[in-house]
C-alpha cells in the first residue's frame, strides 16, 4: 500500500537517487536538504512498504504555488503514485489559501502533460529553450485552485 507523507530530512537520501533516475538534469541531494529548511516549500513522499517510490513538492510564494517537481521511480509507474501525490498536493495549496498552481513541462513529456490536464491544469504559454541539457522548450500549465 502506497502512503503519502510530508517529506523529511531524513527522505532526502532516497529523493535525491529517484531524482537521478527521472531526470536528465537531476537536482543535488544537497539542494533538497536545502528545501527541507526552506519556509516557502512543501514536499511530500509516496513510501510502498517504507520505500521511497515517489516524491512532488511546490513552493507557496505569496498564494502563488509553483511546482517544482513530481516523479516516481520507473518501476511504480501507472499504478496511481503520481496521482496520489498531485491529490495531496492540491490539498495543501487549497489549506494554504493558494489560488493558483503553476508549473514548466518540457514539450516532450506527454506523459506528465496528460497528468497535469488530468487534474485540471492548462496550457497558457511557453518557456523558449528552458532546459539547459537540449535546448528544449518549456510548456506553461496553470491551475486555478476553487475558492
Ligand atoms: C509523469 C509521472 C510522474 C507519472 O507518474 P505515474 O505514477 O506513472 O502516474 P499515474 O499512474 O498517477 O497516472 C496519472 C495519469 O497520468 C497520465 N500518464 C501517466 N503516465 C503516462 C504515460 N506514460 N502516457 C500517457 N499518460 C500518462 C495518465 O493520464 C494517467 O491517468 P490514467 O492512469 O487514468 O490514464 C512519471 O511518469 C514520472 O516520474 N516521469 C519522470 C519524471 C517527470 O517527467 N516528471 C514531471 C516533470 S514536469
Amino acid at each position: 500500500m502506497v502512503s503519502i507523507d510530508r517529506m523529511t530530512d531524513d527522505d532526502v537520501k532516497e529523493v535525491a537517487e529517484i531524482e537521478r533516475q527521472c531526470f536528465a538534469l537531476p537536482w543535488s541531494e544537497k539542494s533538497f536538504h536545502d528545501e527541507m529548511t526552506n519556509k516557502l516549500a512543501v514536499y511530500f513522499t509516496a513510501k510502498e512498504d517504507g520505500k521511497c517510490v515517489g516524491y512532488a513538492g511546490f513552493w507557496n510564494v505569496s498564494g502563488d504555488g509553483g511546482i517544482t517537481n513530481i516523479a516516481v521511480l520507473p518501476a511504480y509507474r501507472r499504478r496511481g503514485v503520481a496521482s496520489m501525490l498531485m491529490e495531496e498536493m492540491i490539498r495543501a495549496a487549497d489549506a494554504l489559501g493558494i489560488d493558483l498552481l503553476t508549473l514548466e513541462v518540457r514539450k516532450s513529456n506527454l506523459a506528465a502533460q496528460e497528468l497535469y490536464k488530468k487534474y485540471g491544469f492548462d496550457i497558457i504559454g511557453e518557456r523558449k529553450r528552458y532546459y539547459s541539457d537540449n535546448g528544449e522548450d518549456a510548456f506553461i500549465m496553470t491551475k486555478i485552485l476553487s475558492k
